[in-house]
């Protein structure tokens, strides 16, 4: 058990590049946003400072707009692709354009919550100057990706889902050109074996993308307006709701009533808008593409993500426990990230199927906090033991539990030193 601590705390630091932590060498050489928030909650079990400052380098990436990039350039590399050169933002910290998931608040309270139990010193103002960009960061969210205030959030690039590979966007994403001026050179086939990757056809698209919003200026209203690409989608908007509840936790504490009653109006829409999606016929919930104006009702594990946020009644939490069951049943190592064994399911290729200690780690405080302590359980101790016997790879092939992708990986570390605590 300790050896794996350990070695979790070893990977942490040898991805340290100077107060923020490269998912993990060569393949991800920058800091990326969603990993730095899993990150800091991973460090908080053991060096408060360390991780305040994960959180703190990640918002000198944050735009005037609000915006905090799913990619912050603080130093320049040539092992991945696309770099700041194809993202063309213009801003002096080099970024990526687009965000990803804002476990930034989720993070935020668990940092400053293990600070108030250590006894740290300027917990609070740390606390404070982050709760800020936090907010900046919702409010950006609820403007920016919900215009017309329907309380779901829209993505505007897959990768800004932090599924970036996942099935849930292949009917959307076929309807983006491949078309694309920029030379896309791939580097990350370079590091990992091929068929763990996109194809070379997805990454036109994502670039065609790219390319797309660097024309409009990166305006957020005109990007809305030109977006080949627009998906409401359900994983993030969980995911911000329970970082809205978690930032209006911490405004409470700070006095911040204004900025609570702010956030509570957020969060109350949302958790409506929600709640809306749940489709009692596949005992999930499902994204909407706002394109063709169509539920996305590929099976993957984001239409269970929710749980995160809402207090589902008895029959919706037994009804999504029950599927999940049966994604789970024969797998090695749950939970699935794409339903097995349906026509788009790869054991191996990223987002298609695998299972990831993050995912697994939300999935596990959603069934917490839905009285399905048994299975929080069983997800929890299955992930643990598959770190302790592949190692803290980027993820893990369900049916034989074979670690792939990346390895020593910065949010697999994390994930252990807070489930395996
Ligand atoms: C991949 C994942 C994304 C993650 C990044 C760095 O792009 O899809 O979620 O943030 O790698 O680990």
């Amino acid at each position: 058990m300790t050896k794996h601590f350990d070695e979790a705390y070893r990977i942490l630091a040898a991805n340290d590049r100077g107060g923020y932590t490269v998912p993990t060498d060569r393949l991800y050489p920058f800091q990326w946003n969603w990993d730095s928030a899993f990150v800091a909650m991973g460090f908080a079990t053991y060096d408060i400072d360390r991780a305040y400052r994960e959180l703190e380098r990640l918002v000198e990436g944050q735009w005037e707009d609000g915006m905090i990039p799913h990619i912050v350039f603080h130093q320049p590399s040539d092992t991945y692709f696309p770099g700041p050169g194809v993202w063309r933002t213009g801003h002096t910290i080099p970024t990526s354009g687009i965000t990803q998931p804002p476990v930034f608040g989720i993070a935020l309270r668990a940092v400053h919550e293990a600070a108030e139990k250590a006894g740290t010193a300027n917990a609070r103002a740390r606390t404070l100057a982050l709760f800020h960009a936090g907010l900046k960061w919702h409010r950006w969210w609820y403007s920016a990706r919900d215009p017309e205030g329907t309380g779901l959030v829209a993505l505007l690039h897959p990768w800004e889902s932090g599924s970036d590979n996942s099935p849930a966007w292949d009917i959307a994403l076929a309807r983006v050109p491949t078309t694309t001026d920029t030379a896309v050179v791939r580097k990350d086939t370079g590091h990992v074996d091929a068929a763990m990757r996109p194809r070379d056809e997805d990454y036109r698209r994502f670039i065609h993308l790219v390319d797309t919003y660097a024309a409009c200026g990166w305006e957020p209203a005109k990007q809305w307006e030109k977006a080949p690409f627009k998906v409401a989608e359900v994983q993030t908007t969980a995911i911000l709701l329970k970082a809205g509840e978690d930032l209006v936790h911490l405004a409470g504490i700070l006095g911040l009533d204004e900025a609570a009653e702010e956030l509570a109006v957020y969060n109350t829409l949302t958790r409506e808008a929600l709640l809306a999606q749940w489709r009692p016929k596949l005992s999930r919930f499902v994204s909407r593409d706002l394109i063709s104006n169509e539920d996305i009702e590929a099976p993957t594990h984001a239409g269970f993500i929710p749980l995160l946020a809402l207090d589902l009644d008895k029959g919706m939490a037994d009804a999504a426990a029950a599927e999940m069951k049966l994604w789970s049943d024969g797998m090695k190592v749950a939970f699935p990230t794409t339903k097995p064994f349906v026509g788009s399911f790869e054991a191996k290729r990223y987002w298609r199927g695998p299972s990831w200690a993050i995912i697994n780690w939300l999935l596990i405080d959603g069934l917490t906090r839905n009285g399905l302590a048994d299975m929080a359980v069983s997800l929890r101790s299955s992930t643990v033991s598959a770190i302790e016997t592949e190692g803290f790879a980027e993820y893990f092939d369900p049916i034989t539990g074979e670690g792939c992708g990346g390895l020593g990986f910065s949010w697999t570390g994390a994930a252990y030193l807070c489930l395996a605590a």
